[in-house]
């Protein structure tokens, strides 16, 4: 028997972390989940609690924090590395703990003598949200180059009851895509390639046990703050365990250290919840609340947008500008951001990225006479740029086409006729940083839309090496810069819609545009996936055109304008040609919205699915005292009377009171579902009251209503139910 072993533990609120220390190995991996006492240990070690395995080596050897291919792991190692063919195989010889944060953060220094090298995992907890924050350093100490071909971020251990996952597809105009896998023996991956976050695979993923939803249950979450390539994978263990590793997919070449060099992952932001899903996504809200850098410090309230591209798209006219400025003051718009099109000689997506100055035949007196427009009718401006891509028809790229990353020999690859700038180089990123900072320096602009459309092929930098990676670092650097010169300004992420929505990215800037597919019944499964994630107040959400742009289908201006109302709200249509009506009914959620916006844009957000095709989403307090209630009938219903909606979020022990919510000047709607009694008495000063436990365990009723219809209801806790 060995000597009692050491664990090393860190607690929050509703999770804690254990792991067996050892003097000469890497620690392994005992426990992640569910708060245990302070005081709880495993006991014993792990390995004088298994017999070996027939037929196995001699040496039992567990899950680490950082398991390795050296020291007879079999599964995937965290790390895979070489000297020139040599040191292939690493095993840790040393371990040095360094608290950071008693009982909250530590880093652990793993030293393998024998490769030379070392890797360095910091642990941090959050005692609050139950976030658990890791990234790993990895040095070369040897006098040789080191090839990298992957550094996991981090490995983390499920516990052998799980068995699903919920990872998100997709693709341009339909980001989210929720997908569930079975988890089984077969390695499961999903991995991109395409240098951004991407649309297609995001980097995330929420692993669930049997009987988990999305209210109870155990799940665990990760996601990899990083806005570039990503690998992630789970994997069965010997012991019926999972691993589950996640980190930057590195091209080939791409993680060379030379001697004395060091490579630092992405962080992994990660949490376990016992409330099903939606209890992780609270946890995810408060770690992305702690880190947004709000200007100030501080979030204010999120101003309603009008952004001028599905109003004008490359058509930008001053005249034309001013009247739509003009509009949109009047029905309440807060800040105009002038989309595409205004830079030298963009009249099509074929030409201009690069020449970021007003284009002097479109606007001869330049930007100027819009902004004081703008800022004369109340609202900020914002302004779109594309600063890391130039198309070969520019002045930028005509003086410099050596800038676009690209290999020498083979053919540069445009999409969207653009091409990527390598912004890794100081004399691109001192041009970008020195035209848009004059921008800003010239004119009050409040806000940018930093827009990024293509991915990332044949990425060479000049000496034909790989520059995935130093893309994205040089993008956080350059963003940094200009956030240093130009606090004030908030930055929205924007990459063809969705494609750029993580935590590394939301470390710089403020919004991000959820998707390019502004239809309504899409944007509801898109808004869902995203808000497992994000809060809703990062989540630009637009009402747009009917018929919708991206897929021809039409919906009503309530519908459209009840689900972008929980996000960071907006118009994207030209409101000059809605008819008084439209118009009217318009400007009664915009008033909503900004009534409401301090309740959406705090505490909790929990997305439900009814019974027969209803979906609902609700916002409130954390201890949902106070809840606003969206409910969205999505497809006609298949059954004469729709079932109730039960509310797992409530307390058993309370009273509700319940009112509609309509937007400000509205009749109440006709229809078979608002002539119903039922919201009669939603509609009485008094409200009406309903008892939690019925809420939690019946259901509230829901009217029969047709297709692509909303409605909102109150509810707000009015004491305790009273003892039988
Ligand atoms: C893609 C964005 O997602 C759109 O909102 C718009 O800004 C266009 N780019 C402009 O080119």
């Amino acid at each position: 028997m060995r000597p009692a072993p050491n664990f090393l533990t860190l607690h929050s609120q509703r999770s804690s972390v254990v792991l067996e220390l050892f003097a000469d190995e890497a620690p392994q991996w005992r426990y992640w989940g569910p708060r245990l006492n302070e005081s709880t240990t495993p006991g014993m070690a792990l390995r004088d609690t298994r017999p070996l395995p027939s037929f196995t080596l001699d040496f039992d050897q567990p899950l680490t924090l950082v398991p390795s291919f050296g020291v007879g792991w079999f599964g995937q190692s965290a790390l895979l590395a070489h000297r020139d063919g040599r040191d292939f195989a690493q095993a840790f010889d040393h371990c040095a703990v360094e608290w950071l944060t008693p009982a909250r953060s530590l880093r652990l220094h793993l030293s393998d003598s024998v490769a030379a090298l070392r890797v360095s995992v910091t642990l941090t907890l959050d005692a609050d949200s139950d976030v658990l924050v890791i990234r790993s350093e990895l040095h070369n100490l040897g006098d040789a180059p080191l090839d990298v071909q992957w550094l996991a971020a981090a490995t983390l251990p499920l516990p052998g009851q799980c068995d699903s996952v919920r990872s998100y597809a997709g693709q341009h105009m339909h980001e989210f895509l929720l997908q569930t896998d079975r988890l089984s023996r077969s390695l499961w991956r999903r991995e991109s390639r395409r240098g951004r976050t991407s649309h297609d695979c995001f980097p995330g993923a929420v692993v669930t046990t049997p009987g988990a939803g999305a209210d109870s249950g155990l799940v665990f979450g990760a996601h990899l703050a990083w806005s570039g390539n990503h690998q992630q994978t789970i994997e069965q263990l010997p012991d019926g365990r999972y691993q589950w590793q996640f980190g930057e997919w590195l091209a080939p070449g791409e993680g060379r250290l030379a001697a004395g060099a060091s490579i630092v992952t992405p962080e992994l932001v990660a949490s376990v919840s016992d409330a099903g899903w939606n209890g992780l996504a609270a946890n995810f809200h408060a770690e992305l609340r702690a880190r947004l850098p709000w200007p100030g410090g501080a979030m204010r309230p999120r101003p309603v947008h009008l952004n001028t591209w599905e109003a004008m798209y490359f058509d930008i006219e001053p005249g034309q500008v001013l009247a739509l400025a003009d509009a949109a003051a009047a029905i309440g718009v807060e800040r105009f951001v002038l989309d595409d099109g205004w830079f030298h000689s963009r009249h099509h997506d074929r030409a201009g990225l690069g020449d970021w100055w007003p284009d002097p035949d479109k606007l001869p007196d330049g930007l100027a006479p819009l902004v004081a427009h703008v800022r004369g009718l109340g609202m900020e401006f914002g302004l779109w740029v594309e600063p890391e891509m130039v198309n070969p028809d520019s002045d930028l790229f005509c003086a410099h086409p050596d800038w676009a990353l690209q290999l020498s020999g083979r053919p540069l690859l445009t999409a969207r006729n653009q091409l990527v700038l390598d912004i890794s180089r100081p004399e691109v990123a001192d041009y970008l940083f020195e035209h848009l900072s004059a921008l800003l320096a010239e004119h009050p602009i409040a806000y940018l839309k930093w827009d990024h459309n293509r991915d990332l092929t044949t990425a060479g930098l000049q000496p034909g090496l790989p520059g995935y990676r130093a893309q994205v670092l040089a993008l956080y650097a350059l963003l940094q810069r200009l956030r240093s010169a130009h606090p004030a300004v908030e930055i929205e992420s924007c990459s063809g819609g969705g494609g750029r929505i993580d935590f590394g990215i939301l470390r710089h800037t403020h919004r991000v545009w959820t998707s390019d597919c502004i239809d309504a019944v899409s944007r509801t499964d898109i808004q869902r996936g995203f808000l497992q994630f994000f809060p809703p107040e990062i989540m630009g959400s637009h009402v747009g055109t009917a018929p919708a742009h991206t897929t021809g289908r039409t919906q009503s201006m309530d519908f459209r304008a009840a689900v972008a109302l929980p996000g960071h709200f907006g118009v994207e249509l030209d409101v000059r040609r809605l008819d008084p009506l439209q118009r009217q009914t318009l400007g009664g959620w915009i008033t909503l919205y900004k009534q409401l916006r301090p309740r959406l844009h705090h505490g909790r957000t929990w997305c439900g699915q009814g019974d027969d095709g209803l979906v609902w989403q609700a916002h409130g307090d954390v201890d949902a005292q106070d809840v606003l209630l969206l409910v969205y009938r999505m497809q006609p219903g298949s059954l004469r009377h729709a079932p109730p909606l039960r509310l797992a979020m409530l307390d058993t022990q309370a009273h509700y009171r319940a009112w509609q919510v309509l937007p400000a000047g509205a009749e109440r709607p006709d229809g078979p579902h608002h002539t119903a009694p039922f919201f009669d008495a939603l509609n009485r000063p008094e409200g009406l009251l309903l008892d939690g436990a019925w809420l939690v365990h019946s259901g509230l009723p829901t009217p029969r209503a047709q297709a692509e219809t909303a409605y909102i209801v109150r509810l707000q806790r009015s004491g305790a139910v009273a003892a039988p």
